[in-house]
């Protein structure tokens, strides 16, 4: 596998993209955390990508496994103008960019779990955490730090996530390809984010639709059937007293077969 290569990822995007900033660290805490700190408001776009991250996050407060060289560890900053409520949107759209470039890549056949995450033969080989920057009292963002991480050819996963994680097992693939077909996605979906046109292409990888499975608000678990996925990426859930109503986020479960 050829290793992480900036020029090589930057001979890969169209012209329209070739002014975004790249910067490949071996090591990182986050790459999530690195765009924090070296964001400019209406500076360039940037693409930050590490060899291995020391302290990888996921959402909830998670930590996201990120060992030496068998994965990609990338983070997207994207300036666009876009009200907060709707950041939930650029999420979405990640991961119908990540699916898209591991299918035009490999023939792996990627399916998202909703919201943001992808599984491969029933494990997460793939997440994604979206961060908004605003100023401080704004309602809109002045960026989005879209951070994915994939496990390439990661085999030994820590006992707490062996038995749901995995990989694409993809050893032979450039991950420098990869990391250029995903900045095309997300910046052309980026471009504009109100166009729906990225969530049929959602709706279509997402298996938890028609399927039975339980959130938690406040506390207290509920049991649902998955029914759809609305305009804005939100999934339309049927509670067991037959009430329908949207999920805007948030962490479901769902049993595995
Ligand atoms: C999740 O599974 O909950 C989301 C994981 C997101 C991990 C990626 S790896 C690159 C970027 N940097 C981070 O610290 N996290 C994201």
């Amino acid at each position: 596998m050829l290793s992480l290569d900036s020029e090589k990822i930057k001979s890969l995007l169209p012209e329209e993209y070739t002014g975004t900033e790249i910067i490949v660290f071996n090591v990182i805490d986050s790459t999530n955390s690195e765009a924090k700190r070296v964001f400019v408001k209406d500076g360039k776009d940037m693409l930050i990508v590490a060899g291995k991250q020391t302290a990888g996050r996921g959402r909830h407060g998670k930590s996201f496994y990120s060992p030496e060289e068998t994965g990609i560890y990338m983070s997207l900053v994207v300036h666009a103008d876009l009200p907060l409520n709707h950041a939930a949107r650029a999420t979405t759209a990640a991961a119908v960019a990540v699916c898209k470039a591991i299918e035009k890549l490999t023939d792996k056949k990627p399916e998202i779990k909703w919201v943001n995450d992808i599984f491969i033969n029933n494990k997460k080989v793939c997440g994604i955490l979206t961060e908004a920057v605003s100023t401080a009292g704004s309602r809109t963002a002045d960026a989005l730090i879209i951070g994915i991480g994939i496990n390439v050819y990661t085999s030994d996963f820590p006992d707490e996530i062996k038995d749901i994680a995995g990989s694409l097992n993809e050893n032979g693939l450039d991950k420098n390809s990869l990391i250029a077909e995903i900045c095309k996605g997300v910046f052309g979906y980026a471009a504009d984010l109100f166009s729906d046109g990225f969530i049929e292409e959602y709706r279509k990888r997402c298996f938890v639709i028609g399927k039975e499975i339980s959130y938690e608000r406040n506390g207290e678990r509920f049991f649902a059937t998955a029914v759809d996925i609305d305009e804005n990426g939100g999934l339309i859930i049927k509670n067991t007293d037959g009430e329908i109503s949207t999920l805007q986020s948030g962490e479901i479960s769902i049993k595995m077969t």
